[in-house]
């Protein structure tokens, strides 16, 4: 289902059918790659190993997965999916967001030529729009310490750093096996304005 049309080209695809996903697994999985190669993770990941992570994130219940297109190309990728399916992440969440309200938004990456053009910021808004606000009050996301951009587009689209790290273990590009820190930050749903994405100011 396409959802948005960016200056430029680029189309907003939800994937929502088997074929769908079938389509663009080839392009996720390089897209997926490359992303994480490069700052500020600098992880290896094989391509089996991201087309497992596909196939968990595409079958997630209520999963939201976009992918930026141009033609045949993947030029980025989101996906959130209920806190609830990511078994690690929930466990670190205990106790400071209900759980079984909480969407996390699990994966976004765009590729570096591609940077820059509102498409990253695209891929946080649409997922945000098609959280169902009936099932789910809170928002929650991860992101390095070393990652600067990406926290600053979280912070000017509402969400708040929680003070909660993680260490994520992972192979590096130079074959390293290291763990990196990755800050927790949050938001209620209801904060969302829908238009704008500007978070409503309380009286
Ligand atoms: C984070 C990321 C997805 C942003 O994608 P993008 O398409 O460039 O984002 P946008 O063009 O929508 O820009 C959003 C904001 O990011 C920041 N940003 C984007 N490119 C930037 C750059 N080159 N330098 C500094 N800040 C930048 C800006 O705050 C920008 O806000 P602005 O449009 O008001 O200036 C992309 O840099 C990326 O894939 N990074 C590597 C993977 C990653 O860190 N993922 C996030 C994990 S939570």
């Amino acid at each position: 289902m396409i959802l948005t049309e960016l200056d430029g080209g680029t189309v907003i695809h939800r994937l929502s059918t088997p074929e769908d996903i079938e389509r663009w697994r080839p392009g996720f999985i390089g897209a997926y790659q490359t992303v994480f190669a490069g700052f500020p993770y600098f992880e290896r990941f094989y391509p089996d190993e991201a087309q497992g992570i596909y196939k968990k994130l595409t079958s997630a219940p209520n999963n939201i997965t976009l992918l930026a297109t141009r033609g045949d190309q993947v030029q980025g990728f989101g996906v959130g999916i209920p806190l609830t399916s990511k078994r690690s992440v929930a466990n670190q969440m205990t106790g400071l967001v209900p759980l079984q309200h909480t969407f996390y938004l699990a994966e976004l990456g765009v590729l570096p030529e591609y940077r820059g053009q509102q498409i990253g910021r695209t891929l946080v808004r649409e997922r945000l729009r098609f959280i169902d606000p009936d099932c789910y009050s809170h928002v929650v996301l991860r992101i390095s310490t070393n990652n600067t951009p990406s926290s600053e587009m979280y912070r000017a689209m509402g969400f708040t750093e929680m003070g909660v790290y993680m260490n994520v273990n992972s192979l590096r590009t130079d074959g390293q096996v290291n763990s990196d820190r990755r800050l927790f930050m949050s938001r209620m749903l209801s904060q969302v304005d829908l238009d704008g994405l500007i978070p409503k100011s309380t009286p």
